[in-house]
């Protein structure tokens, strides 16, 4: 079931955070300031209680940037991830924005597909942008 962000999942989010982003994890409060900032959007996948994927988006004036999106390991390659940024997107759309954004790691393959096939393409590269040296891609989809 996909179904917008509530704040009791806060807690499931951050933990999955964690997991899936040792280093780099948005904590409990910096995903409790984004739900309340009235400038986000967040869905949840959840099955049988359990949250299995998340992903937001925040918007600016014109653009808006997808802060995190992710999947429990034993969901991926279900549609989920897709289906994720496809409800985020549609939002962003809705609310008028002209672009998106995002970042990704470059050896993210995975999801650089995922984007890839969501009408993103690569902008450029931040270099040593993680704090293990990684370089990130940063990526847009274009809606004018
Ligand atoms: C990226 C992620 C969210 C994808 O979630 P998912 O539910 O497995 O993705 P989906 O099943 O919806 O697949 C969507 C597309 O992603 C790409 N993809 C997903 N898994 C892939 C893999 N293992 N290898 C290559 N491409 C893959 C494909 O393009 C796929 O589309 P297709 O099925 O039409 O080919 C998931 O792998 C994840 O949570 N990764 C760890 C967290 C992360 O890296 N998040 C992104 C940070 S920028």
């Amino acid at each position: 079931m996909f179904r917008p962000w509530e704040f009791k999942d806060l807690m499931g989010i951050s933990l999955l955070e964690k997991d899936l982003f040792p280093g780099t994890a948005w904590t409990f409060q910096m995903l409790a300031d984004s739900f309340h900032s009235g400038k986000f959007y967040g869905v949840v996948c959840e099955e049988d209680g359990l949250i299995v994927g998340y992903g937001g988006v925040t918007f600016g004036v014109e653009d808006a940037e997808i802060d995190n999106i992710g999947v429990r390991e034993v969901y991926r390659g279900e549609g989920i991830g897709k289906t994720i940024l496809g409800q985020l997107v549609k939002k962003a759309k809705e609310k008028k924005m002209n672009r998106i954004f995002l970042e990704v790691r470059v050896s993210n393959t995975p999801a650089m597909l995922l984007y890839l096939h969501h009408g993103f393409h690569g902008l450029y590269t931040r270099p040593r942008y993680y704090p293990d040296g990684e370089d990130a891609v940063v990526m847009v989809r274009e809606f004018l």
